[in-house]
């Protein structure tokens, strides 16, 4: 079978574009994308968080396969990166915060969220615990970037491991370790 992607969502090759001449490297990747289009379509009228919108990419992803009465909240503490976003993406489903996810994660309502796609430091690496508390029974909490990658600052494998670790150990989660596209972890909150 091919895996390749097909049917791109709106607005998706012209940032794609547009990203490859910022020279921004951390880019999520296509089959990713196509995934969290197809868990986020089973969630209707749904609360969204995306932790590190980059330039919109994994954004525009999670749009197309949302409901209309679904609301994505995505969060980057870059603005340069969010104005590429903010110029393609005019939806009314989404919010977008400039600022640290943690502050986000912090502020938002526990047992609030039915999808998160955590794609930054925070909800991964750190408040991890906190943005799992966000996610209602029946959420799903997806991550990527859990094979080795290029761009992995040293030190990087250790913090894997250990959120992998984490993850394992929780009695609340369902969870599924795939070794496709660059690693993806879905899991399923009791
Ligand atoms: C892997 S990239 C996101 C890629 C994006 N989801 C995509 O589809 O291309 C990680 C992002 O996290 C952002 N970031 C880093 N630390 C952050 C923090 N503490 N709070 C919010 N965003 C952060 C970076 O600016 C970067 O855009």
């Amino acid at each position: 079978m091919e895996d390749k992607v097909v049917k791109y969502p709106k607005y998706f090759i012209e940032i794609l574009n547009e990203t490859k001449k910022t020279g921004f490297n951390q880019l999520s990747d296509e089959k990713v994308g196509a995934l969290l289009r197809t868990l986020v379509a089973t969630k209707k009228n749904a609360n969204i968080l995306e932790l590190g919108t980059g330039t919109g990419l994994s954004t525009v992803w999670l749009l197309d396969g949302m409901d209309e009465k679904s609301k994505l909240l995505t969060v980057d503490n870059d603005e340069n990166l969010v104005n590429i976003a903010k110029k393609y993406i005019d939806d009314k489903r989404v919010e977008f915060f400039v600022e640290n996810g943690e502050d986000l994660i912090t502020r938002l309502e526990v047992n609030s969220i039915d999808f998160i796609f955590a794609d930054t430091w925070p909800g991964k690496y750190n408040h991890l615990e906190e943005t799992l508390d966000l996610l209602k029974s029946g959420g799903i909490y997806i991550i990527d970037d859990m094979l080795p990658q290029e761009n992995w600052p040293e030190g990087h494998e250790e913090k894997v491991k250990n959120l992998i670790e984490y993850l394992d150990n929780r009695d609340d989660l369902y969870c599924v370790k795939m070794n496709w596209a660059t690693g993806v972890i879905v899991c399923s909150k009791k």
